[in-house]
């Protein structure tokens, strides 16, 4: 029988069950894909807390590879058959086989394996749209500096090969020494220690007092008075998690008097709202992981029974690199 991790209620990493479900047909624009390996993202924290509500019950997870079984009416760009890998909007991938939507579903590059594909797809269309698309208003050229928080994670790992790759200097904060020696081995210039350094102070010395045009944030409450301060003027926070808590609300006029700065906080969803979209920054993706510029670094495997563990490690700040559920 089919197996799938579901919540009834929003709470800790307990509210997780393992559950058995019958798996139909795909329906119109759906396949059926059974996976051979699962991401996981901070996303399916904030899904599991409630931060982020979905109807209940709800089977967490966003990201996934593996083979398609069956495709739906309409369905034109993949078959059964077909090694294929995505990051979804609804969640569902926390099951061995499953029934979604076929637009956010790509087919995976032979040179990529399955654990490579489930982990980094929503991590790396993220960085994706970021980088490329997600920018100040005179763009990023070559040697700019722009601050990463939270370098060394899944998502953080990535932008710092990616950043490199573009010639920019990226400037990381990690949580610890030896995360801050990971994001420097990946790419990154600089590294502070955001627990045990003062951020802005550091920033300010790195770029002699000009700051940054941008500052990628997920950290969120912790960072992002420090993040607006770091800034030049003109200068973009683009806030895209929430790891430390939610934004509180700010009033506008606070970015006037730091420098005509601007705000963004996208989220991929919108990014990758069409297949034709979607394809186009997959991509972009598979072409610097296939060329070696982005390795995609996975640092923890749990098998998917045991992915409370999994949430645990994260939330404690415990991993680097990617987490990927194996079946
Ligand atoms: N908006 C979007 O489109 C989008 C898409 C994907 C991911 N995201 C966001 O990007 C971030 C990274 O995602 P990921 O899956 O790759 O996770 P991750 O970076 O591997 O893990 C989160 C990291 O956040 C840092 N952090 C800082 N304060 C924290 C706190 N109080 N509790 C827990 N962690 C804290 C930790 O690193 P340190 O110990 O180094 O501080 C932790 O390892 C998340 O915030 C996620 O929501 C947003």
């Amino acid at each position: 029988m089919p197996q799938a991790i579901q919540i009834t209620q929003y709470g800790g990493p307990e509210a997780m069950q393992l559950v058995e479900r019958e798996v139909g047909a795909p329906g119109p624009g759906e396949i059926r894909i059974r996976h051979h390996a699962i991401g996981l993202n901070f996303i399916d924290v904030y899904q599991r807390t409630g931060l982020y509500k979905n109807p209940l019950p709800l089977t967490l997870g966003m990201e996934g590879a593996g083979v398609v079984e069956a495709v739906g009416e309409g369905v034109t760009h993949l078959q059964a058959g077909d090694r294929a890998a995505y990051a979804s909007n609804p969640p569902g991938s926390y099951c061995d086989v499953r029934v979604m939507p076929a637009k956010c579903v790509c087919k995976l590059p032979d040179e990529i394996d399955f654990e490579t594909g489930a982990a980094m797809m929503l991590k790396g269309l993220t960085v994706q749209y970021l980088l490329k698309k997600t920018l100040p208003a005179e763009g990023l050229q070559p040697g700019d500096h722009v601050l990463w928080h939270a370098a060394a994670g899944g998502v953080g790992l990535i932008a710092c090969q990616w950043a490199k790759a573009l010639g920019l200097q990226l400037i990381a904060t990690a949580g610890s020494d030896a995360k801050c020696q990971l994001a420097l081995e990946h790419g990154a210039t600089h590294a502070i220690n955001y627990r045990s350094e003062n951020f802005v102070e550091r920033v300010k010395d790195i770029t002699g007092g000009k700051g940054v045009k941008v500052v990628y944030d997920s950290v969120g409450k912790d960072t992002f008075d420090g993040s607006l301060d770091v800034l030049r003027p003109f200068g973009l926070l683009a806030s895209f998690g929430n790891a430390s808590g939610p934004v509180p609300p700010f009033a506008p006029g606070i970015l006037g008097t730091k420098g005509s700065l601007y705000i963004t906080r996208g989220t991929l969803f919108t990014h990758i709202a069409t297949r034709e979209a979607t394809q186009a920054m997959a991509d972009d993706l598979f072409a610097v992981v296939k060329s070696g510029a982005v390795k995609i670094r996975i640092d923890q495997r749990y098998p998917l029974a045991e992915v409370a563990q999994a949430h645990v490690a994260l939330e404690a700040r415990n991993t680097t690199g990617c987490t990927i559920l194996t079946l």
